[in-house]
């Protein structure tokens, strides 16, 4: 039950980084970009491990007939998942201008695409996977919320929602004091080109056109003006940023929710076995 827990932490964890992951301008820009993708990377090796058992399980009865429609729907689900996660960190990595800046190659702007479009894909993808879930995320919230007779743990309750209003003060405060840490990349990165592609600080003129590697002039990672496009979000507010993106959620997690439980298991046969979960 404890391990229930951790998962259902590391999960809201991960939910909450990958929607503000979908604007690389919200809190302090690329830095908090480019090290929150990495660290998404590494949640999510990690909430493979924890599911490990699943993965061998499945994996060994993949192409038995007795496995159920749904496990096989969720393991295809997940396999492309991870192929759509490793492309949207990989080739984030390749249009790095803060963490790797060295590692950036030419093609940058149909690697941008590639970033754009698989994140564009996994955020989909993973609003399935959840639906998938949604019982168990359902079952372990009653479970941590309610005692046997159906009482409320109103110290448990407490606990989320203290904890929940800290990880928002939290951001807020981030959000409005962290300035761009551009220190060690400036000087060495920094390149004056009138060639290939360049940052659009909004008040550029005729050649104050940049290389795309390391910050623009002004170090204006924050505001997202050191690119033409607007992101996806449209927003710098994290806040607003999480509810836009949870609300796209919302609209693919409750019809195939209710698609999965007419569907699939309506066509579960008895003696079919689901491989465990933890
Ligand atoms: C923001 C991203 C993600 C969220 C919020 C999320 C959420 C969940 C939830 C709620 C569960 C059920 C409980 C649990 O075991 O934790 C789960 C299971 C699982 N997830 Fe994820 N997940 C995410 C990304 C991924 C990715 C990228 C993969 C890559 C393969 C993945 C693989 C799995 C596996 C193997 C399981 C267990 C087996 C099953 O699908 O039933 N997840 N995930
Ligand atoms: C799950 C992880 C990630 C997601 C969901 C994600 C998502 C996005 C999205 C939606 C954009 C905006 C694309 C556009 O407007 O065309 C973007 C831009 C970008 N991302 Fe990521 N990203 C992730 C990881 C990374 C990583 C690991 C790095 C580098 C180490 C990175 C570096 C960048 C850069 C440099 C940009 C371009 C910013 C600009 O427009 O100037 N990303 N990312």
């Amino acid at each position: 039950m404890k391990k229930n827990y951790i998962k259902m932490v590391l999960d809201l964890l991960m939910a909450i980084t990958f929607v503000l992951l979908m604007n690389p301008r919200v809190l302090n820009g690329l830095p908090f970009h480019e090290i929150a993708g990495l660290v998404i990377g590494v949640a999510i090796l990690t909430h493979i491990g924890l599911n490990w058992r699943w993965v061998i399980n499945t994996t060994k009865k993949i192409f038995t007939p007795k496995l159920p429609g749904k496990t096989r729907l969720s393991y295809l689900l997940n396999i492309l998942l991870l192929i759509l996660m490793a492309t949207v960190i990989i080739s984030g990595i390749f249009i790095s201008r803060v963490v790797f800046p060295n590692l950036a190659v030419e093609g940058w702007h149909s690697l941008r695409g590639i970033h754009s479009f698989s994140a564009d894909a996994t955020l989909a993808l993973v609003g399935l996977h959840i639906a998938l879930h949604w019982q168990w995320v359902m079952s372990i919230c009653k479970k941590a919320l309610k005692t046997k007779e159906g009482k409320l743990r109103k110290g448990i309750l407490a606990s989320v929602i203290l904890s929940l209003a800290i990880l928002a003060g939290g951001m807020q405060w981030y959000a409005s004091t962290a300035t761009p840490s551009m220190g060690e990349f400036y000087p060495k990165q920094f390149q004056q080109s009138d060639a290939g592609p360049s940052f659009n600080n909004g008040n550029n003129t005729g050649n104050s056109t940049f290389s795309h590697q390391g910050p623009p002039p002004n170090g204006d990672f924050r505001d997202g003006k050191f690119h033409g496009k607007d992101g996806h979000g449209g927003s710098n507010n994290p806040f607003l940023e999480m509810l836009n993106y949870f609300a796209i959620w919302a609209v693919i997690i409750i019809p195939a929710y209710f698609v999965e439980k007419r569907i699939l298991r309506s066509k579960r046969k008895p003696k079919e076995v689901q491989p465990k979960l933890s």
